[in-house]
């Protein structure tokens, strides 16, 4: 394989571990492996690249943390110091929004299933609705009407030609997804919150998926949205808001990287079966999955790690391209009478402030890969389980003779399909056990997401550390009585 630089990211999140050795050691004593770590003056950064961006291009708008990315009170408690509103994706989210002193004017409601109690708090705080369905309209019209108050919504879309831009479970807007109504029935739509009484039309919404690495997808989502809002002027509607929700990549590894490991891939696919060495484990073939290997030059589709627009970069993108009438998104906007902007960025404020940190248990060799065992399970790194993601990770401490090594990581659970890491992944040695792992760019999902406590394993802590070096908890780790109970309570 080609050699590994650190990326940019990379390098900030080992100069923060060094930085703040000593807090950490103390947060690893007192909590454990394994630990998620978050730095909050990288948090601080990559919210105040949104804020600067629409500072100078579209400053009528709003960055809403999107709580699922790092769903805790001490994130959202973070994101609320930042000056930034919530996405909120159940009435859970919604009401520690509220709770940690989100103002309901900043938050937006979003999920294609809500509950009755959710829409009854939406409608109680007067926060804006990003309505998925006909269904939902009705009873949120209802419990509104029943109040005697209009709850504003925004009507959230799909349909648009969005596919293929990252892994198929994760794209939102296109045509095959549950969230929103078709753009093709709009002007419907439109119609159907005119008629109910309990509802205040406030404009639209849509969100792309996660990890939207290239900025045509984003493009297009533009031009679909600014299509729907002159729409929604020509029905004599007035629009206050347009939401384009998040997506917006971190790079998980370097350009160069990037390159490198869709060319090994490709090789790997193309030699026969006993020749060459596995990138991905069981040679799956990624985003060369249905590509015939021998095609010239074949291209990747879905999920990318790797983006020329990262977070902020991509927003700035969004409003400064030429639509095919030659006038930008920002333009496009103003001729809209300057509805308000707003962005749910969720894994590029979250990601890339955050490490993990195991401990190696062992390695073995399978069909003549190494495998490094971790004390990890898939439950507290998930994002594997939806698509096989990729994450730096080297061996603590790193020392003069490192010998890298390219190796999958295993998790601890008691399923084959528990990898930590099913594409191969530079480490600076090969471990013993006992050492330290850190893993890369964590802060977004892998904590959350897919936790849970599989195989009786406790939930990790989590922490995050200021600037000044000082320790919060975002998490306390989960003890054996919280996963089992007390010995007769059951
Ligand atoms: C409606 C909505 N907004 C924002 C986000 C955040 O996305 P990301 O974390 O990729 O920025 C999500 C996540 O899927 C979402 O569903």
């Amino acid at each position: 394989m080609a050699p590994r630089t650190p990326s940019p990211t990379h390098v900030a999140l080992d100069k923060a571990l060094a930085r703040h050795e000593s807090v950490i050691a103390a947060a690893v004593e007192a909590f454990g492996l394994p630990l998620h770590l978050i730095f909050k003056d990288e948090v601080e950064q990559s919210a105040n690249g949104y804020k600067q961006v629409l500072g100078r291009l579209y400053p009528n708008s709003r960055v809403l943390f999107a709580v699922k990315s790092n769903p805790c009170r001490g994130a959202v408690r973070t994101a609320a110091r930042l000056g930034l509103g919530a996405d909120a994706a159940s009435e859970h989210e919604f009401r520690v929004a509220l709770e940690e002193g989100i103002s309901a004017e900043r938050i937006v409601a979003n999920g294609n299933a809500k509950t009755s109690r959710y829409i009854e708090a939406i409608v109680s705080s007067g926060a804006l609705s990003s309505v998925d369905n006909a269904d939902e309209f009705e009873e949120l019209s209802r419990t509104a009407a029943k109040r005697r108050v209009r709850v504003p919504v925004l009507v959230r879309f799909r349909g648009m030609p969005l596919s293929g831009f990252t892994a198929d479970d994760q794209t939102t807007a296109a045509e095959w997804t549950k969230f929103g109504f078709p753009i093709d029935e709009a002007d419907q739509v439109f119609e159907q919150v005119a008629r109910s009484p309990g509802l205040r039309f406030a404009g639209i919404s849509a969100h792309v998926g996660t990890q939207i690495a290239d900025p045509v997808a984003y493009e297009r989502l533009a031009v679909h949205m600014i299509a729907l809002a002159q729409r929604v002027r020509a029905s004599g509607q007035s629009l206050s808001a347009i939401d384009l929700g998040g997506g917006y990549p971190v790079s998980f590894v370097t350009q160069a990287e990037w390159v490198a490991l869709q060319a090994e891939l490709l090789e790997r696919l193309r030699a026969p079966a006993d020749c060459g060495e596995s990138v991905t484990w069981t040679d799956f073939p990624m985003g060369y999955d249905g590509v015939a290997p021998d095609t010239d030059s074949p291209s990747w589709v879905g999920k990318a790690y790797w983006s020329a627009f990262p977070a902020s970069a991509m927003l700035e993108h969004i409003l400064t391209f030429r639509h095919p009438d030659g006038r930008t998104t920002a333009e496009h906007l103003a001729d809209l009478g300057s509805p308000t902007l707003i962005v749910e960025p969720g894994r590029s404020l979250m990601a890339t402030a955050g490490v993990t940190l195991a401990e190696v248990r062992g390695t073995k060799s399978v069909l003549g890969n190494p495998v490094v065992s971790l004390d990890l399970g898939i439950t507290n790194h998930g994002t594997n389980l939806i698509t096989n993601d990729i994450f730096p990770v080297a061996i603590l401490p790193r020392k003069a003779d490192d010998l890298p090594v390219d190796a999958f990581l295993a998790g601890r659970l008691c399923f084959s399909g528990d990898m930590i890491s099913k594409v191969k992944v530079r480490l600076n040695r090969t471990p013993h056990p006992g050492e330290r792992a850190v893993i890369y760019l964590t802060g977004a999902y892998c904590a959350d997401h897919f936790a849970s406590n599989s195989c009786g394993f406790p939930l990790p802590g989590k922490v995050a550390v200021d600037g000044a070096s000082r320790l919060e908890v975002w998490r306390h780790p989960q003890t054996f009585e919280d996963v089992f109970g007390p010995v007769g309570a059951v």
